[in-house]
Parts: structure tokens; C-alpha cells; sequence
């Protein structure tokens, strides 16, 4: 009897943990969705290091670590990149808010050079590139597959302004939730149930016990 109590309650709870799970799986994308701005091609007009053979250019934001592009050295030489290059990307713009980024190349006497230092921002991206041209300095093509999706203007607007992900993630967070209290409550009162049939097995047992005391009281009365 215990044991299966207790396969009742283990399964249950197994059912209850794998739902989170998938809950949290499943909302991942919509919560922890990530725009990775990745550099698609790039080609330098211009370098300021005039010494130098090899200047060492990087991307760089604002409060982050520098990006550098090692295999950028040559003036108006095209480079086409994949995306999948151990430096990218670049940087991940996170919802709605722009970062101040720039191209600068490393300067060993002075201070670092600035090719253009610009806001970037999500909205850039509407058609997933966003080209970035300053003349006599540089022409980068930069990609956000990411920002594309959430900002898609060929999609019309939501009547409540919540995008379709978010939607589906909030409705499969009531539904599961829902299933785990609605799964809790049925094991809670199946138990309780097993309980009230037990105590009243127990009852029953217990009274048998005393009628056949009585029976055998009764035998032992005759008997003296
Ligand atoms: C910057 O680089 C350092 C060391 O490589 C690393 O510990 C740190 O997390 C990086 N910061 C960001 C914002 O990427
Ligand atoms: C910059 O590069 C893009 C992508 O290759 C190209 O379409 C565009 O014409 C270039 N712009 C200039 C001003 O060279």
C-alpha cells in the first residue's frame, strides 16, 4: 500500500517537473531571445596608422570588450565574412535599446583612432543588414537575423502590441501551470480518498476484531 502511494506521488511529481521543464525550454526563445549583430563584410577606405604595415582595427561598444577584426589589414581590399568566425559577433543588442558603437584602430603613440562611432540600434536592422558607410573611412555590412523577426515590417501591427512569441509563451505558462495544480489537487485528493478508505478498512477490521472478541468472550461466557 505504501509503495504505491508513493509511485503515485513519485509520478506525479516527475509530471510536474518535466512540464517546468518544457516551460522553460519552451520559453527561452521569447524571453531570452538574443540580436547578434554579426559583420558581413567590411572594406577600409582609409588607415591612420601610417607606420604601421599592419593596423589592428576593432569593433568596440560602449561598457564592452573590444572586438578585433585580425584579419582586416588591407586598404580597399573587400573582405566577405560568414558569421561564424570565432570573433563574432560583434556584439547582441538586447530589446528596444540602442548601443554607442564604433570602428577604431589601435594607435601605440597616441590615442586610438576613431573610424565613426554611432548609435546602434535594433531598428537598424528592419530588413535584417544595415549598412554602415562613412566616406574616405569605411563601408561595413552588418547582419541581425534576430531584429529582423521581432521588428518585421511586412508583418501589420499587433492590436495589443504584444508580439506573437510572447503571447504563445504567456498562454503556455497559464496552460501549464494550470496542468500542475490541476495534477497536484487530483493526487492530493486521490490520497486523501486512499486515506478516508483506509481508516475506514481499518475501522471495519477493528470491529470485526471486537464482535469476534465478543463471539469468543461469549464462547469462553458458555464455557465457564
Ligand atoms: C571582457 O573580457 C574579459 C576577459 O576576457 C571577460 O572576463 C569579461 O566577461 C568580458 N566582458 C564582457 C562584457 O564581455
Ligand atoms: C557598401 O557595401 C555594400 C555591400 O557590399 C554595397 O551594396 C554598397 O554599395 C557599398 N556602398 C558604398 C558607398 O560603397
Amino acid at each position: 500500500m505504501r509503495t504505491r502511494r508513493y509511485l503515485l506521488l513519485s509520478a506525479v511529481s516527475l509530471g510536474n517537473v518535466l512540464l517546468i521543464a518544457s516551460l522553460i525550454f519552451c520559453s527561452i526563445p521569447g524571453s531570452f531571445s538574443t540580436r547578434a549583430i554579426i559583420l558581413r563584410s567590411i572594406q577600409i577606405y582609409n588607415t591612420h596608422e601610417f607606420l604601421a604595415p599592419h593596423p589592428t582595427i576593432y569593433f568596440f561598444c560602449k561598457g564592452e570588450n573590444k572586438t578585433i577584426l585580425p584579419d582586416v589589414k588591407e586598404r580597399h581590399f573587400f573582405y566577405n565574412f560568414k558569421g561564424k568566425e570565432s570573433w563574432q559577433p560583434l556584439t547582441v543588442l538586447s530589446h528596444n535599446k540602442c548601443k554607442r558603437c564604433g570602428l577604431y584602430e589601435s594607435d601605440r603613440l597616441k590615442s586610438d583612432d576613431v573610424f565613426d562611432e554611432w548609435e546602434l540600434c535594433p531598428d537598424d536592422f528592419l530588413t535584417g543588414i544595415s549598412i554602415h558607410y562613412k566616406s574616405k573611412e569605411f563601408n561595413a555590412t552588418l547582419e541581425c537575423d534576430e531584429c529582423k523577426t521581432t521588428h518585421d515590417p511586412t508583418q501589420p501591427p499587433k492590436a495589443s502590441g504584444v508580439p506573437y512569441n510572447k503571447k504563445l509563451v504567456a498562454g503556455i505558462v497559464i496552460i501549464t501551470v494550470f496542468i500542475c495544480i490541476m495534477s497536484t489537487l487530483i493526487v492530493v485528493s486521490a490520497y486523501k480518498y486512499w486515506q478516508r478508505r483506509k481508516r475506514e478498512r481499518d475501522q471495519a477490521r477493528f470491529l470485526k476484531l471486537f464482535e469476534d472478541g465478543d463471539d469468543i468472550e461469549n464462547e469462553l461466557g458458555l464455557g465457564l
